[in-house]
């Protein structure tokens, strides 16, 4: 196990085979979180870069198995933020809390036209600041139209390449279409990031390792990857959720094969363990999101139990955040944070 961790560090890559071998070996996993960090302060440094996270809308049109925002939820109050709102949310993360980078997370909701999202956009940019989209599925042609409104990056999970997993727990959606936004985002022109969950029922190891040559593969400037965690009012409830420590060992195999990429400590991950960012932080990951939504819409953007309050509100969230990147040695980041894999294209 060693050599072929040893083979990941020199070369970044690995085989199907050698990535589930390792996924699958329990006592290499501290030597694996060591060499990923050392990997990321090789290609990325010690800056940890933040981005504020803020949730305008937890309406969707989607009903993923395993998401407490999916359309057949009627347990929890919908909101839709307007464009004031949005806007001053963004203008106190950056003004007052000084963050460089606006994240735009919503559910699938064809409330927002592009023609609304693209003056949100351009509101934004005016405070300037890197802006990211995390909004899903559209045509090529509203993803050059947020592209041109100034947006820069792009998350959409591909959540899990096993094509067969992901029909049977994002029904109604298709897999084709998912890998098609993906390109379409790429040809957009935008900063990709995409990533996967983490034990939903039926993942393996193979699967894992097939999500990571995936994200090889596409070319993907940023990855999150999530543990899987049950929500109540979902038809997964009784499912047994994913562990952190899996979700560790495939973000640590996805910084050692994509050296370069931006890898966020997830909310996920500290959902599951009071330093579960720590750990992501010294395995591999270089970025943090800290959530900017005040916390009367957060508790309903509800993904899973317990997101809602890590960090408590924004200004808390921020504070500790900073204290964790100092405590560990860590300094946070003074630019955009673009991923140093897309600024070398
Ligand atoms: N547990 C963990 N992550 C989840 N997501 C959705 N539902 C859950 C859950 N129950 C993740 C998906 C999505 C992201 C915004 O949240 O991966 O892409
Ligand atoms: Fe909607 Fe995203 Fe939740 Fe799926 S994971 S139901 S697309 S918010």
């Amino acid at each position: 196990m060693h050599k072929l961790i040893q083979k990941a560090v020199v070369e970044h890559n690995l085989s199907r085979a050698e990535l589930t071998e390792i996924l699958q070996d329990d006592s290499c996993k501290t030597e694996l979180f060591a060499a990923a960090d050392e990997v990321r302060r090789r290609y990325v440094g010690d800056e940890v870069h933040l981005r504020g996270l803020i949730e305008f809308s937890n309406i969707c049109r989607n009903n993923c198995c395993y998401c407490g925002l999916r359309r057949d939820n009627r347990n929890i109050k919908r909101y839709r933020m307007d464009e004031e709102t949005v806007c001053a949310l963004a203008e106190h993360a950056v003004l007052k809390m000084g963050l460089k980078t606006i994240v735009l997370q919503s559910g699938e909701d064809l409330f927002y036209t592009p023609e609304v999202l693209c003056r949100i956009l351009r509101r934004i940019k005016n405070l300037d600041v890197a802006v990211t989209l995390s909004i899903g599925e559209k045509s090529l042609q509203e993803y050059q139209a947020y592209k041109q409104a100034g947006a820069d990056r792009f998350l959409l999970r591909i959540e899990t390449t096993d094509k067969e997993l992901y029909l049977r727990h994002d029904p109604g959606m298709s897999w084709e279409q998912r890998r098609h936004c993906l390109h379409d985002l790429k040809t957009a022109g935008f900063e990709l990031g995409t990533g996967c969950l983490v034990g939903l029922p039926g993942q393996t190891t193979e699967s894992y390792a097939d999500d990571i040559l995936f994200f090889k593969q596409i070319g993907a400037d940023m990855i999150g990857i999530g543990p899987f965690i049950p929500h109540p009012d979902t038809p997964l409830k009784t499912a047994a959720g994913g562990t952190l420590d899996m979700a560790l060992r495939v973000m640590a195999l996805t910084r050692l094969l994509l050296p370069d990429i931006n890898i966020p400590a997830t909310t996920a991950m500290e959902t599951l363990a009071k330093d579960g960012q720590r750990q992501a932080l010294q395995s591999g990951a270089n970025v943090i999101m800290p959530n900017v939504t005040q916390v009367d819409y957060r508790r309903y953007y509800d993904l899973y139990p317990g997101k809602s309050t890590v960090g408590g509100t924004p200004d808390k969230a921020l504070e500790k955040v900073k204290n964790l990147i100092s405590a560990i040695g860590r300094q946070v980041g003074t630019g955009y944070g673009a991923s140093k894999h897309f600024q070398k294209k």
